[in-house]
């Protein structure tokens, strides 16, 4: 089994509606975190043994190509799009021309060190028809909340129930494996949530929970996102480059991922700070947990905290911003 081939489905096609006005102008994929964008950490976490990943993308997705076409990944992929929003599920048929059996399907936001080899063969142990990831988290309101029994299959599940309801703290952690068989269960061409509109009616064929034990965060909201990337900094992978971390005229606090053509003029970055490429920081700013994209320019004495700053944004000097995401609106910079 160790030459077998398999595949990968990852959906990248969401608003991404909590990151506003970021997404306005990126999608949320192509946030940086930690020096390389969210999509990357996604496909980092596929073991060796998967071919290729078809990336289901709706909103943005010329951006996410172009990108994977000027930095391609050590993982083959193909870019499947559609021309509606077709929510998890209908993006998972999609998507599904030349899946494997089983294939891995992962949420595009995900961040974890959950290692997808030993999920794969807690998967086949059990026999299983899919296998979801599951992670525990102190408010299971905003996911899919799984009961598991005593072998760890999933009896019940429930997305997004009222907190006082949730039946349990162990929620869908954007990271699954499934018997290509699950794909006869999904209409073709209609707009469907997996997990609200099909899970239910795939439970009886058994369906397991692995339950997380490494870090783990969902980059769909300003907090998860600075949240995903202090983990990415303090959990680096042994098999990719440092991000740079120079970055001269400037006061550095590690960790920190320096972009390329940044200038610094006595500033003070770090800890836990991606600046993208050509950023400029003025006399005395100082910049901490933070993400600044490409082409950002912040003032003299300028403090930013807990904050992200989308492409192109000027930070006027002497402004305080602490949890904040400044980008540009349809209206205009909000
Ligand atoms: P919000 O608007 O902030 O809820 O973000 P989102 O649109 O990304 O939705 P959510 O975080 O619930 O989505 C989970 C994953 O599914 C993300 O990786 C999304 O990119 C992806 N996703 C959500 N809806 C669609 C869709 O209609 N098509 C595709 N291809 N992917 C989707």
């Amino acid at each position: 089994m160790s030459d077998e081939r398999l595949r990968a489905i990852v959906l990248v096609g969401g608003l991404g509606t909590r990151l506003r006005p970021i997404t306005y102008t990126v999608p949320k994929q192509l946030i940086p975190l930690a020096g390389q964008p969210v999509l990357y950490h996604v496909l980092d976490l596929l073991p060796r043994n998967v071919e290729e990943a078809t990336l289901a993308c709706g909103y943005k997705a010329e951006a996410i190509e172009a990108y994977l076409t000027a930095h391609p990944h050590r993982v083959k992929t193909r870019v499947v799009r559609e021309s509606q929003p077709l929510g998890t599920g209908g993006a998972m048929r999609n998507a599904a021309s030349g899946a494997s059996d089983p294939f891995f399907l992962l949420n595009g936001d995900v961040i974890s060190g959950i290692d997808l080899t030993q999920m794969l063969a807690f998967h086949r142990e059990k026999g299983a028809f899919g296998t979801m990831s599951l992670a525990e988290v102190e408010d299971p309101q905003p996911f899919g909340v799984a009961v598991l029994d005593g072998e760890e299959r999933i009896t019940r599940f429930v997305e997004k129930p009222p907190r006082a309801e949730a039946p349990s703290r162990w929620i869908n952690a954007g990271v699954t494996i499934w018997s290509r068989e699950v794909l006869e269960q999904i209409p073709d061409r209609v707009p469907l949530s997996f997990e609200s509109e099909v899970m239910g009616s795939v439970l009886s064929k058994g369906i397991y929970g692995f339950c997380l034990r490494s870090f783990w965060e969902d980059a769909g909201t300003p907090a998860g996102i600075l949240h995903a990337q202090r983990l990415l900094f303090d959990h680096p992978r042994k098999d990719r480059l440092a991000a740079r971390s120079q970055l001269e005229g400037a006061q550095v606090l590690p960790p920190v991922a320096i972009g390329r053509g940044c200038h610094a003029d006595g500033a003070v970055v770090g800890r836990y700070v991606t600046l993208g490429q050509e950023v400029r920081l003025g006399q005395g700013a100082r910049v901490e947990d933070s993400i600044l994209m490409d082409g950002v320019e912040v003032g003299p004495g300028a403090r930013i905290q807990g904050s992200i700053v989308g492409p192109g944004q000027s930070i006027p000097s002497g402004t305080v911003l602490e949890g904040r995401c400044v980008g540009s609106t349809p209206e205009g910079v909000s």
